[in-house]
């Protein structure tokens, strides 16, 4: 009888390793949380080769997220099974496979409110720079496997997510996981934090808001670490006609406050003339004017593409040129009226090379999507959309933060920081761009993925 103690994955697989290649059945392991890592392991001389594949090593981390002193033992089971039946994982009618899909998808649930519901406040420290705290309790372990999003979305800060398993904190664009500090030694709520809940009851719809629909998405223990659930609750209270009411007082010094928090939070030298007079890239120096968004402000789907192309900025509106076009049929195909959407760009400049009297599309680069993202954020704040739909490579990586190709992405349940649901999709340029042979193939992907967008949201 064997017996490891084990607290997260890396621990786990490497005591895990050695019994698997020594053939130890799962009823001669005695698993163990806890923080002594003292496992007992066979010592081989010459360790069978183990050949697990990817699905289930990704499937094991997964599950080693579940809060649940069983995990252990079912991921070893799982583990020693699949290398005497190669398909184990397809059976979803095995009992442990079936009990393994229903902990992870519990397990992605709380990586995707993670995403949700993570706020981070602003603090400065002695030297007077920026750092950004936030407090987080998760149903499962699911820091490590939450915390990547965060550093591609915010590779420019500082930052620290604690949770009473462990903390994760970037610094200089590192990451490290470090023991969890007393409670009563982190940073609490500080000014922001009314600014904060201003901007909320500022921003919020509370036509939209749907108390079951909230509770199930939100469960309340989540609420107290949410500076704005306070006025979530007041708005319900209160219902429309207040708000309104509300709305109206807030005209004055309460929304320029909240005006305020908006800079305060994207932590930019000064934005006050909105994109326009941007000046955190360079792209503007050589474009007519910034393209704004347009459409429904209160449209349930957001559509994002790259960036304005030559006529768009000339016209100030976008996507009104030939990808307009191609975008229009397929929202006609798919059902969709383009007056009931959000229409926007990930970068609101145009940027170009010339060729000869022509100005040709130039693809932004990472980081002035980065820098354009401010805008973006501020626009899905406004809007709310439930679906944002991402048109290409550039609208994915600002969006999402991902670098995927369209091909995979589209098959991703992707959750956006604002609890939308993103689609991600082929550009319309794309199929311009493409051989008559593949135009088809894209196009119908398009429409597919617009027609999905369209169901999602209702
Ligand atoms: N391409 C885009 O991504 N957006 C536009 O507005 C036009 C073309």
């Amino acid at each position: 009888m064997y017996s490891a103690c084990v607290q997260e994955f890396t621990q786990w697989r490497d005591v895990a390793r050695p019994l698997l290649s020594a053939g130890t059945i799962p009823e001669d392991i005695e698993w163990r949380l806890g923080r002594q890592f003292e496992p007992l392991v066979p010592s081989l001389e010459a360790p069978a080769p183990l050949r697990l594949s990817r699905q289930l090593i990704e499937l094991l981390e997964t599950l080693s997220c579940y809060r649940h002193d069983g995990r252990w033992d079912l991921m070893y089971r799982l583990a020693w099974r699949s290398l005497r039946q190669p398909h184990l994982l397809e059976d979803a009618a095995d009992p442990d496979v079936h009990r393994a899909m229903q902990m992870a998808s519990a397990v992605n649930r709380e990586v995707h409110k993670m995403h949700a519901f993570v706020r981070f406040r602003e603090m400065t420290d002695e030297q007077g720079e920026k750092k950004y705290f936030a407090w987080f309790e998760p149903t499962h372990e699911v820091l490590r496997l939450g915390v990547p999003f965060f550093c591609k979305r915010f590779p420019n800060m500082e930052w620290m997510i604690a949770t009473p398993d462990g903390t994760a904190l970037w610094q200089n664009g590192e990451l490290r996981f470090i023991e969890t500090p007393e409670k009563s030694t982190l940073p609490k709520a500080d000014a922001h934090e009314g600014l904060w809940r201003t901007y909320y009851r500022n921003i919020c719809n509370v036509s939209r808001i749907n108390p079951p629909a909230m509770k199930r998405e939100m469960p309340q223990r989540y609420w107290r670490n949410l500076p704005e659930s306070v006025e979530i609750q007041t708005l319900l209270r209160d219902g429309q006609a207040s708000f309104a009411q509300r709305q109206r007082e807030a005209m004055d010094l309460e929304l320029a406050k909240a005006r305020a928090m908006q800079r305060a939070l994207a932590d930019l030298p000064d934005h006050s003339g909105g994109p326009s007079a941007c000046r955190r890239c360079d792209i503007w120096r050589h474009a007519t004017q910034a393209v704004l968004g347009e459409g429904a402000t209160s449209a349930s789907i957001m559509l994002v593409g790259e960036q304005p192309g030559d006529e768009e900025d000339l016209r100030g509106r976008p996507f009104v040129g030939p990808a307009g076009r191609v975008l229009d049929e397929a929202l006609k195909t798919a059902g969709l009226e383009r007056g009931e959407l959000y229409v926007t760009n990930a970068v609101k400049h145009f940027k170009w090379q010339p060729r000869g009297k022509r100005r040709l599309h130039k693809r932004p680069d990472a980081s002035e999507v980065a820098a354009c993202n401010h805008w973006l954020d501020a626009e899905v704040s406004q809007v709310k959309p439930r679906i944002i739909v991402a048109l290409g490579a550039s609208a994915l990586r600002a969006v999402a933060g991902l670098t995927d190709s369209i091909e995979s992405a589209r098959q991703l349940q992707i959750p956006h920081a604002s609890g939308a649901q993103v689609v991600c999709t082929y550009h319309p340029s794309a199929i311009l761009r493409a051989d008559p042979s593949n135009a088809d193939q894209l196009r119908s992907h398009l429409v597919d993925d617009l027609r999905r967008a369209r169901e999602l949201a209702a």
